[in-house]
């Protein structure tokens, strides 16, 4: 396509931040809100279209925010095919995370202002947008010299890994976890969470042309190892498990045969979190894994576990702010992305269903 792949690390918030909104034209401020809407459900770049939308009214607690950008995510995806397990009331915006900054607050918020950075604390508001008036309480600030292309993509991959290496058993520098998928952006923000606590990861990922690129991006990530699904299957693999311990915690991502292969190699009494189905099979476990080896089989959804901890948010902020300090030591980078006009998103939505494409597609608004 012809788009740049930008890392990540490149794109910094600080000149956008120098101009400023003061910064732009009157014509430019005088833009009419616009956002990619849906009236019905079905395949993505059938049923979204670019429409001048109404903001809400400011009112005491509003908060008018212009969006900066924010991802293509499998979830919103399947919110717009209408197969996700939470579906806003149509018509809908598209998209659910993104990175916004704060124009102008009703009279009664108190824990924001103007030119704050701002992501949002909950999913089914409709980022793909210009401009959006959302409540207090569904926006969190973050720093402002977070790279724009972390914040965006910052609420939802990088939350579900930190709770999945946080909440399911202790994990001590050392010990080791699975995971398929590996080259998600789930799987990426595990790699580098793992890391920064020492724990050491194997890495699943499926064949591809250019597999060594991708081992190598991995590794540079701090992927201990990266292997194929097939080198999995082979027995070879078990010296590779006389070299560090064997898993106490399986990520799966996938499903079907790829999450039974995790299964297999993990440690007894060990645990398995599905957190995602990308190959749309069930989960089959061997009656040995539940028997011999008494495995636990766990989900996780993250925009359960920020319902659940809604009302007090102490929890989420101080999860983001940990991996903001990630970020701010280099020690979490977002996914590679691909960066795409708000007008292009056609072609954004058709690249992020594609198979092998490793790059996360960012609307730039
Ligand atoms: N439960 C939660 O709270 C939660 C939170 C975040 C994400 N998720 C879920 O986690 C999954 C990954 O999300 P993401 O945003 O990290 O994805 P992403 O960055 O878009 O990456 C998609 C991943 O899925 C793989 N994949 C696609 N089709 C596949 C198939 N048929 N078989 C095996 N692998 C396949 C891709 O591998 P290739 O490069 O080989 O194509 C890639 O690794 C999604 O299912 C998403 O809904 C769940």
């Amino acid at each position: 396509m012809g788009l740049p792949v930008t890392s990540g690390r490149v794109r910094m918030l600080k000149p956008l931040l120098a101009a400023g909104f003061r910064g732009l034209s009157a014509a430019a401020r005088r833009e009419r809100p616009r956002g990619l809407v849906y009236e019905r459900h079905g395949e993505p770049a059938q049923v979204l279209s670019l429409k001048d939308i109404h903001l809400a009214e400011l009112g005491d607690f509003g908060v008018h925010v212009k969006m900066i950008s924010a991802p293509v995510n499998p979830s919103d995806i399947n919110m717009i095919q209408g197969t996700y397990a939470i579906l806003p009331d149509l018509p809908a915006i598209g998209g659910n995370e993104g990175v916004g900054q704060v124009i102008e607050t009703g009279s009664q918020v108190t824990s924001l202002k103007s030119g704050d950075l701002v992501i949002l604390a909950d999913s089914g508001l409709g980022t793909w947008r210009t401009e959006a008036v959302f409540g207090e309480e569904t926006l969190l600030k973050i720093p402002q010299e977070i790279p724009l292309s972390c914040a965006a993509t910052l609420s939802v991959n990088p939350c579900t890994a930190y709770r999945m290496l946080s909440d399911f058993g202790i994990l001590k520098p050392g010990d080791s976890v699975i995971q398929n998928a590996a080259n998600s952006g789930v799987g990426q923000a595990v790699i580098q969470i793992a890391a920064a606590r020492g724990i050491k990861t194997i890495n699943v990922v499926r064949d591809r042309p250019n597999l060594h690129q991708l081992v190598e991006r991995l590794k540079s990530l701090g992927a201990d190892h990266v292997i194929t699904e097939e080198t999995l299957r082979k027995p070879e693999i078990k010296e590779l498990f006389k070299k560090i311990p064997q898993p106490k915690l399986a990520l799966n991502g996938v499903g079907g045969k790829s999450a039974t292969e995790l299964l297999r190699h993990l440690c007894h009494k060990g645990t398995m979190v599905t957190y995602g189905g990308m190959s749309k099979q069930p989960v089959p476990v061997p009656v040995s894994a539940l028997i011999f080896k008494n495995v636990k089989l766990c989900g996780f959804w993250i925009t359960q576990w920020k319902r659940e901890n809604a009302r007090n948010k102490e929890q989420l902020r101080d999860m983001i702010g940990e991996l903001c300090d990630l970020i701010r030591k280099g020690l979490l980078v977002a996914p590679a992305c691909q960066e795409i006009p708000l007008v292009d998103y056609r072609a954004a939505l058709e690249a992020s269903m594609k198979p092998y494409v490793s790059a996360k597609q960012i609307l730039l608004m």
